[in-house]
């Protein structure tokens, strides 16, 4: 298999630069892959240094190397759709946002961007697993209450995500439905959708229309 899997890249992202055009999220990770804890700290330090609303840097980390008690208490608290392929990967990163100034209820809020700056973290921490010749899928569902419990997490935080990264595996050595998810359909909405060229009711209108599975010309 490519070490860029059967999904990437998809027709209408070869123009994107690397890492962003080889970037997909695979559910097949390889199980006995490990990672330094130099990889690990390089990783981090893409999230870090994301730019933030007024440098609030919101994020925080929660790393969860397989093996680790941080990594069973996660597993726990996995979604049965996500725990067939997570545990596999080599670490995840729980993010949490820091949402309130203080404890009670109702402190102000820390920053009115931090559940966009904590993404903005997430996703160059994935471009750079990229960049090492890793992937990342990212994953929300999973017991966020529990495991918020389990990692004390203080208040003034929320659980966001899992981000797991990891080289991707051979997919003989998974059970057939974790196998066949790599095997799904990338589709996205057209620019013509996601953009506007004037006001809401004025599409833009990209050179090439459609989605990228449409056949475009
Ligand atoms: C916030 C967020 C939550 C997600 N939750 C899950 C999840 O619980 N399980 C899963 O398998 N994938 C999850 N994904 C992965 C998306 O399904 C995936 O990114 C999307 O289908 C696009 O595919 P691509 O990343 O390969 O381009 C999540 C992604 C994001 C950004």
């Amino acid at each position: 298999m490519s070490s860029e899997g059967p999904q990437a890249p998809r027709p209408g992202a070869e123009g994107l630069s690397e890492p962003l055009r080889s970037r997909w999220s695979p559910s097949v990770y390889d199980d006995q892959h490990t990672l330094s804890r130099a990889e690990i700290d390089l990783l981090l330090a893409a999230a870090q240094w994301a730019p933030s609303a007024g440098n609030s840097q919101p994020w925080v980390f929660f790393v969860c190397e397989r093996g680790s008690a941080n990594h069973a208490r996660l597993v726990a608290r996995l979604s049965r759709g996500n725990s067939g392929w997570v545990p596999r990967a080599s670490v995840v990163f729980v993010t949490a946002a820091q949402v309130r100034t203080g404890d009670e209820d109702d402190a102000p809020a820390y920053s009115d961007y931090a559940l966009y700056d904590v993404g903005q973290a997430a996703a160059h921490l994935t471009l750079q697993a990229r960049t090492m010749g890793l992937h990342a899928h990212q994953f929300a569902g999973f017991d966020h209450e529990g495991l918020a419990s389990d990692l004390e997490l203080p208040a003034t935080h929320v659980l966001l995500t899992g981000v797991a990264v990891g080289m991707q595996g051979d997919p003989s050595t998974v059970d057939e439905r974790t196998a066949a998810r790599d095997h799904k359909a990338r589709v996205r909405r057209g620019l013509d959708e996601i953009a506007r060229a004037g006001a809401w009711q004025e599409s833009w209108r990209p050179i090439r229309i459609g989605t990228p599975d449409e056949g475009q010309t």
